[in-house]
């Protein structure tokens, strides 16, 4: 392969203090070093109105064709998501959902997903560290036709394990975040040269 996989990451909270926009800058990093290019995506950057298949038909709003286009220049995800009641946030799903719709070109949207790699992060200030939004985020994904990596880290007491640059103050819990961005950046490459 000629040139580094592409990745795209975000968080899935618009709060200013979001454990989980600090998570994500580890699973960057490990997917960095492990030679993969990563886009930060800043979800508060790109307000979407919840679905409506009106809006839709109005027009589709200019920030879902600007996060399809990004889709469709990056090779995979990575994502650090919030817990809410058990499952992933509405903000995640509104934004997969409206990045399945149609393209420009007709095709489906959910060709953006399609054959391309994950790697999920939680963070939460629970014992379980947002586990089982992760379950629920895995099984979105693979319905986009995503490979989600095995490895996932869900840490838990969230606000007590970051220091005040965001950085994770445990050197195991962060080599652990590292090696899932790791992971989703070899398995990208091996996914490229078959
Ligand atoms: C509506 C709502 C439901 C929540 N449900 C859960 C939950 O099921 N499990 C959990 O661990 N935390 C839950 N929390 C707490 C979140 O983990 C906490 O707000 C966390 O800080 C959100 O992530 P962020 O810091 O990245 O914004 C919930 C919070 C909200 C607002």
């Amino acid at each position: 392969m000629t040139t580094s996989p592409r990745l795209l990451a975000f968080a899935g909270s618009l709060r200013k203090d979001s454990f989980n926009r600090k998570l994500i800058q580890t699973l960057a990093e490990g997917a960095r070093e492990a030679g993969a290019k990563v886009t930060l995506l800043e979800l508060r950057d790109h307000a979407l109105p919840l679905y409506d298949g009106d809006i839709e038909a109005a027009g589709m709003p200019n920030a879902v064709r600007t996060l399809q286009s990004m889709m469709a220049e990056h090779d995979g995800l990575l994502i650090a998501t919030p817990e809410y009641n058990g499952a992933y946030p509405a903000l995640i799903k509104n934004t997969l959902d409206w990045i399945s719709r149609p393209l420009d070109d007709g095709k489906a949207g959910t060709t953006l997903f399609a054959g391309k790699i994950a790697g999920l992060c939680s963070a939460s200030p629970g014992g379980l560290g947002g586990l089982r939004a992760l379950l629920t985020l895995r099984d979105a994904l693979a319905k986009l036709g995503m490979w989600v990596a095995p490895s996932q880290v869900a840490v838990g007491r969230a606000g007590e394990v970051f220091d005040d640059q965001g950085n994770l103050t445990d050197e195991r819990q962060r080599s652990a975040v590292q090696r899932v961005g790791a992971e989703v950046t070899t398995a990208t490459r091996r996914m490229r040269l078959q």
